[in-house]
């Protein structure tokens, strides 16, 4: 079976290495760190307003001899991977997973080593064919796209970044950055200069003429990068893109494709099995288990409110004080509230919260919005209740959309 690895069609994302291996089968430790939550998450209009670029609805990957039937079936499409694996001889990759890519989102799909990540965001431009299940892009139904149509979209609406950069190694960075553009059929004197710009944005110039060889593991991903944003694709697919990479280079990285993204709002799809990564990138974050989302949410609310014991799990070791805000975490204010007490902004952290109650020497901190207006207050119950985990974050509509729910 050679799917895995996508189809023989040559573009700027496919025909290269993409398979992962390797990946640690448990949540990496979790680094604390300063800002888990991304700043431009803040000004950004509000995610469930935006319009979806890829819409999935029932979308199921089997690989194996009775794939097609596995998803009509309810018996089989019911039984864990195990049993399926026993009865049929099949692996569902991908089980009846439904979600909205949101334009101008990072959307961070997580999950442990073989729970479907890689199967998922290759279904996403059919460098594996989806088994059922519907999936469009703008609209437009990716799954009924002919040949020709669907090179265009991985030629110019979507690009691919890989956990091991997939770079030709014989050429110079300034011609692997050109190639995708040199597969759009770009005249070399206009895509080199499309390039030498690209490259200057992931800060590589000066060493447009080496081989890939002669770089660092952290340059050859921007190169890998680079080479994606060329085509100026509407969206940036990553698969593991830093996994390779030792924690320093990785979180220069990250910082790099947070900056990217706060400038150019481009969408993007990142899989990754690092919790970290996922809190500091995702404006959303699907979490993966065994083929399925078993929930989807902000960072906030992945770690405010897990969905089951396996997210629970999954998110234990996360400095909840970080990542939940105030405006989550706060309760109405009573008649004995007073007026005393320092201002927060809803979008503060608990832990700023924390910070500014203990100097106040006040026994809350009240919660108000851009006019000063008094929207709740945390109080010293509420905030210890979120570093202890005995809190419940209220249910608000953004917090329940789940894979389930979409249907
Ligand atoms: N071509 C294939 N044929 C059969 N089974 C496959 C194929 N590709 C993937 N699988 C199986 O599908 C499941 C999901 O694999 P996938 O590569 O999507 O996981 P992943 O979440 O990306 O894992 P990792 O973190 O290790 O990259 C695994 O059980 C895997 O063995
Ligand atoms: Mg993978």
């Amino acid at each position: 079976m050679s799917e895995g690895n996508g189809n023989s069609e040559s573009s700027a994302s496919d025909g290269v290495p993409g398979t992962d291996t390797g990946a640690s089968p448990r949540p990496e430790p979790v680094e604390v760190p300063e800002a888990l939550v991304t700043p431009a998450a803040a000004e950004a209009p509000e995610v469930s307003e935006r319009p979806p670029v890829f819409a999935l609805r029932g979308l199921w990957k089997v690989f194996g001899p009775q794939a097609d039937a596995v998803p009509h079936d309810p018996a089989l499409a019911a039984l864990d991977p195990a049993e399926l694996r026993a009865r049929t001889g099949c692996t569902a990759a991908v089980r009846d997973v439904s979600f909205d890519v949101r334009k101008g989102e990072v959307f961070v799909v997580m999950g442990l080593s073989g729970s479907g990540k890689s199967t998922l965001v290759r279904c996403l431009t059919r460098l594996i064919e989806p088994t059922s299940g519907a999936l469009t892009m703008d609209g437009e139904d990716v799954l009924a796209m002919d040949r020709t149509r669907l090179r265009e979209l991985r030629r110019h609406r979507a690009a691919m970044v890989f956990q091991h950069f997939g770079l030709l190694p014989h050429r110079s960075v300034l011609d692997n950055v050109a190639y995708g553009l040199e597969i759009q059929g770009m005249a070399r004197a206009e895509r080199r200069a499309k390039a030498a710009e690209v490259v200057g944005k992931v800060g590589l110039e000066g060493l447009e003429d080496r081989r890939p060889g002669q770089l660092s593991g952290g340059q050859q991903q921007r190169v890998g990068l680079a080479r994606a944003l060329a085509v100026d694709p509407q969206v940036l697919l990553f698969d593991e893109p830093f996994s390779a990479l030792d924690p320093l280079i990785r979180r220069d990285m990250q910082e790099e494709v947070i900056r990217l993204h706060r400038e150019e709002r481009r969408t993007m799809v990142f899989i990754t099995h690092d919790l970290t990564e996922a809190l500091r990138l995702g404006d959303r974050i699907a979490l993966m288990r065994d083929g399925r989302v078993v929930q989807l949410g902000t960072p906030e609310e992945i770690v405010g409110r897990p969905a089951d014991a396996y997210v629970r799990d999954f998110v234990r070791d996360v400095p909840r004080e970080q990542v939940i805000t105030v405006g989550a975490a706060m309760r109405a204010a009573g008649p004995g509230d007073g007026d005393a007490g320092p201002e927060l902004a809803p979008t503060a952290t608990v832990s700023e919260a924390i910070e500014a109650v203990a100097r106040s020497g006040e026994a809350a901190a009240r919660v108000v919005d851009g006019r000063g207006g008094l929207l709740g207050v945390v109080d010293r119950e509420r905030l210890l209740g979120v570093v202890a985990g005995t809190a419940r974050m209220p249910e608000t509509a953004r917090m329940s959309e789940t894979g389930t729910a979409l249907r």
